[in-house]
Protein backbone atom coordinates (compact mmCIF):
# COMPACT_ATOMS: atom_id res chain seq x y z
CA UNK A 1 0.00 0.00 0.00
CA UNK A 2 1.50 3.47 -0.98
CA UNK A 3 -0.01 6.38 1.31
CA UNK A 4 -0.34 9.55 -0.32
CA UNK A 5 -0.45 12.38 2.80
CA UNK A 6 -1.72 15.13 0.74
CA UNK A 7 -1.84 18.80 1.71
CA UNK A 8 -0.59 18.57 4.81
CA UNK A 9 -0.77 21.70 7.56
CA UNK A 10 3.01 22.70 8.50
CA UNK A 11 3.86 24.01 12.25
CA UNK A 12 6.45 24.32 13.37
CA UNK A 13 8.29 24.08 17.05
CA UNK A 14 11.31 25.00 18.72
CA UNK A 15 12.85 25.16 21.71
CA UNK A 16 14.91 27.82 23.43
CA UNK A 17 17.31 26.86 26.35
CA UNK A 18 18.96 30.10 27.33
CA UNK A 19 16.43 32.63 28.50
CA UNK A 20 15.70 32.73 31.97
CA UNK A 21 11.81 32.73 31.32
CA UNK A 22 10.71 33.04 35.23
CA UNK A 23 13.07 36.36 35.00
CA UNK A 24 10.82 37.54 32.06
CA UNK A 25 7.52 36.56 33.85
CA UNK A 26 8.75 38.92 36.83
CA UNK A 27 9.41 41.50 34.74
CA UNK A 28 5.71 41.13 33.14
CA UNK A 29 4.46 41.34 36.01
CA UNK A 30 6.06 44.62 37.33
CA UNK A 31 4.96 46.02 34.29
CA UNK A 32 1.86 48.53 34.86
CA UNK A 33 0.30 51.65 32.25
CA UNK A 34 -0.47 49.30 30.27
CA UNK A 35 -3.66 48.16 28.26
CA UNK A 36 -5.42 45.26 29.23
CA UNK A 37 -7.86 43.06 26.90
CA UNK A 38 -10.19 41.70 29.61
CA UNK A 39 -11.91 38.20 28.23
CA UNK A 40 -11.61 34.80 29.27
CA UNK A 41 -8.07 35.57 29.50
CA UNK A 42 -6.13 38.76 30.07
CA UNK A 43 -4.47 40.06 27.05
CA UNK A 44 -2.16 42.69 27.70
CA UNK A 45 -1.52 44.93 24.63
CA UNK A 46 2.52 46.05 24.89
CA UNK A 47 4.62 45.73 22.16
CA UNK A 48 7.58 43.96 24.59
CA UNK A 49 10.09 44.65 21.36
CA UNK A 50 10.29 47.97 22.86
CA UNK A 51 11.53 46.46 26.45
CA UNK A 52 15.51 46.18 26.19
CA UNK A 53 14.61 43.06 28.59
CA UNK A 54 13.35 41.02 25.57
CA UNK A 55 16.02 41.60 22.89
CA UNK A 56 17.59 38.38 23.62
CA UNK A 57 14.24 36.58 23.37
CA UNK A 58 12.75 38.35 20.08
CA UNK A 59 16.63 38.21 18.20
CA UNK A 60 16.17 34.16 18.76
CA UNK A 61 11.92 34.90 17.33
CA UNK A 62 13.61 36.37 14.01
CA UNK A 63 16.27 33.37 13.99
CA UNK A 64 13.04 30.84 13.62
CA UNK A 65 11.14 32.84 11.51
CA UNK A 66 14.49 33.12 9.30
CA UNK A 67 14.21 29.11 9.61
CA UNK A 68 10.65 28.53 8.77
CA UNK A 69 10.91 31.29 5.70
CA UNK A 70 14.04 29.17 4.47
CA UNK A 71 12.10 25.83 5.18
CA UNK A 72 8.82 26.83 3.26
CA UNK A 73 11.13 27.91 0.35
CA UNK A 74 8.64 31.37 0.74
CA UNK A 75 9.41 33.97 -2.17
CA UNK A 76 9.85 36.68 0.08
CA UNK A 77 13.08 38.70 1.28
CA UNK A 78 11.83 38.17 5.48
CA UNK A 79 9.54 37.47 7.90
CA UNK A 80 9.07 40.04 10.38
CA UNK A 81 6.85 40.40 13.27
CA UNK A 82 4.24 43.29 12.73
CA UNK A 83 2.30 42.87 16.02
CA UNK A 84 2.98 41.47 19.70
CA UNK A 85 1.63 40.95 22.98
CA UNK A 86 1.33 38.59 25.89
CA UNK A 87 -1.47 36.86 27.57
CA UNK A 88 -2.32 35.94 30.94
CA UNK A 89 -4.20 33.18 32.60
CA UNK A 90 -4.53 33.30 35.96
CA UNK A 91 -4.37 30.68 38.62
CA UNK A 92 -7.50 29.14 40.33
CA UNK A 93 -10.00 30.93 37.51
CA UNK A 94 -10.16 28.04 35.32
CA UNK A 95 -9.33 31.50 32.14
CA UNK A 96 -9.17 29.88 28.46
CA UNK A 97 -8.79 31.77 25.14
CA UNK A 98 -11.69 30.92 22.75
CA UNK A 99 -11.51 29.49 19.13
CA UNK A 100 -9.78 32.10 17.29
CA UNK A 101 -7.82 32.76 14.09
CA UNK A 102 -5.45 35.78 13.43
CA UNK A 103 -6.47 38.56 11.15
CA UNK A 104 -3.59 40.62 9.01
CA UNK A 105 -0.65 37.82 9.43
CA UNK A 106 1.02 34.94 7.36
CA UNK A 107 2.48 33.03 10.45
CA UNK A 108 1.83 33.82 13.96
CA UNK A 109 3.15 32.29 16.90
CA UNK A 110 3.08 31.61 20.93
CA UNK A 111 5.74 31.52 23.50
CA UNK A 112 5.26 29.80 26.36
CA UNK A 113 7.08 31.46 29.32
CA UNK A 114 5.31 28.95 31.72
CA UNK A 115 3.18 25.71 31.82
CA UNK A 116 -0.16 25.05 31.95
CA UNK A 117 -2.96 24.45 30.07
CA UNK A 118 -2.55 23.18 26.64
CA UNK A 119 -3.13 25.09 22.78
CA UNK A 120 -5.73 23.08 21.14
CA UNK A 121 -5.31 23.56 17.43
CA UNK A 122 -8.52 22.50 14.79
CA UNK A 123 -7.96 20.19 11.90
CA UNK A 124 -8.58 22.48 9.03
CA UNK A 125 -9.75 20.33 6.76
CA UNK A 126 -13.21 20.45 7.45
CA UNK A 127 -14.50 18.34 5.21
CA UNK A 128 -13.86 15.34 6.72
CA UNK A 129 -15.28 16.35 10.04
CA UNK A 130 -18.81 17.16 8.34
CA UNK A 131 -19.44 13.82 7.27
CA UNK A 132 -23.18 13.22 7.70
CA UNK A 133 -21.96 9.53 7.36
CA UNK A 134 -18.86 9.37 10.30
CA UNK A 135 -16.90 6.93 11.08
CA UNK A 136 -15.66 7.34 13.93
CA UNK A 137 -11.89 6.39 14.45
CA UNK A 138 -9.50 4.77 17.16
CA UNK A 139 -6.59 7.13 16.45
CA UNK A 140 -8.30 10.49 15.04
CA UNK A 141 -9.63 13.62 16.60
CA UNK A 142 -10.27 17.02 14.63
CA UNK A 143 -7.82 18.29 17.33
CA UNK A 144 -4.59 18.77 18.76
CA UNK A 145 -3.11 19.73 21.97
CA UNK A 146 0.23 21.36 22.01
CA UNK A 147 1.15 21.23 25.69
CA UNK A 148 2.72 24.54 27.26
CA UNK A 149 6.88 23.95 27.76
CA UNK A 150 8.73 26.84 29.15
CA UNK A 151 11.15 27.82 26.60
CA UNK A 152 8.84 26.48 23.55
CA UNK A 153 7.72 28.23 20.77
CA UNK A 154 4.96 27.24 18.19
CA UNK A 155 4.63 28.94 14.84
CA UNK A 156 1.54 28.40 12.69
CA UNK A 157 -0.34 29.27 10.27
CA UNK A 158 -2.74 32.17 10.93
CA UNK A 159 -5.71 31.29 9.23
CA UNK A 160 -5.29 27.82 11.40
CA UNK A 161 -8.45 27.90 14.03
CA UNK A 162 -7.23 27.34 18.03
CA UNK A 163 -7.81 28.46 21.30
CA UNK A 164 -6.40 27.60 24.88
CA UNK A 165 -8.43 25.20 27.19
CA UNK A 166 -9.37 26.45 30.89
CA UNK A 167 -5.83 27.02 33.22
CA UNK A 168 -6.04 24.16 35.95
CA UNK A 169 -2.75 24.95 37.03
CA UNK A 170 -2.03 26.70 40.74
CA UNK A 171 0.40 29.07 39.03
CA UNK A 172 -0.50 31.58 36.37
CA UNK A 173 -0.06 30.60 32.68
CA UNK A 174 2.19 32.86 30.66
CA UNK A 175 2.54 33.14 26.94
CA UNK A 176 4.19 35.53 24.14
CA UNK A 177 2.23 36.35 21.21
CA UNK A 178 3.33 37.34 17.85
CA UNK A 179 2.06 37.65 14.27
CA UNK A 180 3.83 38.11 11.45
CA UNK A 181 4.12 39.26 7.88
CA UNK A 182 6.45 38.54 4.59
CA UNK A 183 8.55 41.68 4.08
CA UNK A 184 10.73 42.86 1.21
CA UNK A 185 10.24 41.59 -2.14
CA UNK A 186 7.53 39.40 -2.15
CA UNK A 187 7.17 36.85 -5.22
CA UNK A 188 9.23 39.29 -7.69
CA UNK A 189 10.75 35.65 -8.70
CA UNK A 190 7.80 33.53 -9.15
CA UNK A 191 5.15 35.97 -10.64
CA UNK A 192 4.66 38.76 -12.93
CA UNK A 193 1.78 40.57 -11.36
CA UNK A 194 0.64 38.87 -7.88
CA UNK A 195 3.66 40.55 -6.16
CA UNK A 196 4.68 43.39 -3.44
CA UNK A 197 6.94 45.03 -1.55
CA UNK A 198 6.15 45.43 1.68
CA UNK A 199 7.81 47.33 4.51
CA UNK A 200 6.16 47.45 8.22
CA UNK A 201 6.69 50.65 10.05
CA UNK A 202 6.65 50.09 13.62
CA UNK A 203 4.44 52.61 15.43
FE1 LIG B 1 -4.21 33.06 19.09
Amino acid sequence: MEILNLFPTELFTFQNTSVDNQKLISYLEKLDNIEIKKSSTLSMIVDLRKHREFDELFAWFDQCLESVRAYMKYDCDSLEISSTWFNVALADYQMYQNVHRHSMSLLSAVYYLSEGSPTEFEDPVIHRTQAQLEVLRFDYQPFYKINPVPGKLVIFPSWMYHSSLPHLGDKHRYIISFNCLPTGKINHNLATDSKATIRIVND
